[in-house]
């Protein structure tokens, strides 16, 4: 992770939108277990005068061992041949009924099917679906319901994900980081929180050197789910000249390896994912951490810009990986992305708040995505930001200077991670997005607890006495961003937190490393960042100060047993 304010933005590369297909997949604000079905129907490829269309339905109620779907079409397609259901065609109403080899569905099981049609003019999706005569992608319980296409106030239409996939679900604890918790002293008290999968590198998606590979997740998030909604936490890791701004992740997949980037690790990812065995899984994905952050902040004039950004905004391979990502992920019904928005202390200035906003939505309508392949944006991903800051708000004065002039706050427009999340949120629908778009907080590691926790505001000598007394992130520069010294666990995982906040999560597993202290060889593409280097004096990204980092770290993502141990010492709330 890295910051900067410094100048505005130069140029964004701007890759044209092409043209996505017609989805109906819409986030409804109530539970699925309140939809009694719901039916996916995608138009996946359309020319002049004919289409191809796919549909997936799910049956949210009791077991069935004969079904049939109906709608009808507001214009003037036709049905020429279907597969995997036997479709009828009356005027505008049609009806497709299982075939002997799929004729069961059972509760909360899912069928697809397919055909292909006529139209001319517009190929609109149709409005209202139904199964077996009961209306799908509604809650009849809810009159609100925004997806109940007889309500004219509803933008979007029919569709089947929920609004918010945290609610009302457990999630994934990964066995292999909780044994690791576990086999720390004290690590039982949080051994069973749900971390996030790191998808990290093309073998990760097999299993490293012979540890769980995607399928294993999967597989064993089943097992945990039992007959409750259970959410798995994927995190989408792998671009091209990944890391531009810094070392200590630099990836596999040099800057142009963006067809290696969508053939050996999306396309697979995708293939598993979309196996009907994980349907009844809600899979959340963390898109691409720091990578269009790093394309607004590190880039051109700016004091803080790399030559391995820059490489990756003009070549656009960073836009490019995203937007694939999403389009094939976000094509999934039960597959829920959430693109990474970096934190309060990179984005929270106004010269990269708002163009972070246009970048995204240009990565979201790029390479066939459509903003509807985002439910929301991830905040503070592996960061340290600390969610709340209440000794003092950014509306503050001291002697009649804003915190704003302090040091630490040095004009941001944000002093904490939740009023950030919230703030860019909005800007984030201005942007294009979706106003039913949620915020996830990774909250592993901004406790700051402990013994050097402010108890209250400081004193009112000057800006930064008032600052600096009263924060919780003791950081020495808010652009640390490796092994922070004094950090602690933040707010254990939650569903639906906060306004706008789809939940607080954990997506960095905590007692992972950032980055080694030391150069360590290593066949992972993993580099050495002298801000994992405690004795390092900094660079433009953290205004030249001490690195803040904890000595003897191993590569990232290895086990740091130290590191754990601090975080549990320092966590806030403070472990049981
Ligand atoms: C870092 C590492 C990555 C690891 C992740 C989670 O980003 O580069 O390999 O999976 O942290 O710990």
């Amino acid at each position: 992770m890295s910051r900067t304010r410094t100048a505005l933005l130069a140029a964004l590369a701007l890759i044209a939108a092409s043209a996505g297909t017609a989805v109906a997949v819409v986030p409804s604000d109530t539970a699925l277990a309140a939809v009694p079905c719901t039916v996916d129907y995608k138009v996946q490829n359309q020319w002049d005068t004919g289409f191809t269309a796919a549909v997936t339905v799910t049956n949210n109620s009791a077991a069935k061992s004969s079904w049939a779907v109906k709608w009808s079409y507001a214009g003037n397609q036709k049905v020429t041949g279907g597969w995997n259901a036997k479709i009828t065609q009356s005027g505008t109403a049609v009806t497709a009924a299982n075939e002997t080899y799929n004729a069961t569905l059972g509760a909360g099981g899912s069928v697809s099917f397919g055909f292909n049609g006529t139209y001319s003019g517009t190929n609109a999706v149709p409005a209202t679906f139904t199964l077996d005569g009961v209306t799908c992608n509604v809650d009849p319980t809810d009159p609100t319901d925004p997806t109940d296409p007889t309500d004219p106030t509803d933008p979007t239409g029919p569709g089947a994900k929920v609004d918010n996939p945290y609610s009302g679900a457990k999630v994934y604890v990964n066995p292999e980081w909780s044994a690791k918790a576990a086999a720390e002293p004290g690590g039982s008290r949080v051994s069973n929180q749900p971390t996030g999968v790191w998808l990290d590198r093309i073998a990760a998606i097999d299993g490293v050197g012979g540890g769980m590979g995607l399928r294993d997740h999967l597989d064993a998030a089943l097992q945990q789910k039992g007959s409750n909604e259970e959410v798995v936490q994927l995190v989408i890791y792998d671009l091209p000249g990944r890391d531009c701004a810094a070392l200590a992740s630099n990836g596999e997949l040099g800057p142009t390896d963006i067809d290696k980037y969508k053939s050996q690790f999306i396309d697979p990812i995708a293939a598993i994912l979309s196996d009907s065995k994980y349907s009844s899984l809600r899979i959340v994905t963390t898109i691409e951490i720091d990578s269009l952050p790093n394309l607004v902040t590190n880039t051109g004039s700016r004091a803080t810009a790399t030559p391995q950004c820059d490489t990756m905004l003009a070549n656009g391979n960073y836009v490019k990986g995203v937007g694939y990502a999403l389009a094939k992920l976000g094509a999934i019904p039960n597959v829920y992305n959430y693109i990474d928005a970096g934190h309060h202390g990179w984005l929270g200035w106004d010269d990269n708040f708002a163009p972070s906003a246009t970048l995204f939505h240009q990565a979201a309508t790029s390479e066939g995505a459509t903003v509807d392949d985002v439910q929301g944006f991830i905040t503070n991903t592996a960061n340290y930001s600390a969610l709340k800051e209440n000794n003092f708000t950014v509306n503050d004065t001291v002697g009649g200077t804003s915190v704003r002039q302090s040091k630490w706050v040095d004009w941001n427009r944000y002093v904490d991670e939740q009023s950030y999340a919230q703030a860019f949120r909005s800007q984030l629908v201005s942007a294009g997005f979706n106003s039913t778009i949620g915020m996830l907080i990774d909250t592993s590691r901004n406790g700051w607890g402990g013994s050097a926790r402010p108890t209250g505001p400081g004193a009112t000598t000057s800006v930064d006495t008032y600052v600096d007394g009263g924060r919780y992130d003791r950081r020495i520069h808010i652009g640390n961003w490796c092994n922070q010294s004094g950090a602690g666990l933040g707010e254990r995982p939650q569903a639906a937190p906060a306004a706008g906040i789809d939940a607080y999560v954990w997506m960095k597993p905590p007692g992972e490393s950032d980055g080694s202290s030391t150069a360590i060889a290593n066949d992972e593409g993993k580099g050495f960042d002298r801000m994992c280097d405690p004795t390092y004096t900094g660079n433009a990204r953290n205004g030249n100060n001490m690195s803040g980092a904890l000595p003897n770290a191993p590569l990232s993502g290895h086990w740091f047993s130290a590191q754990f141990q601090q975080l549990m010492q320092n966590a806030y709330p403070p472990l049981g």
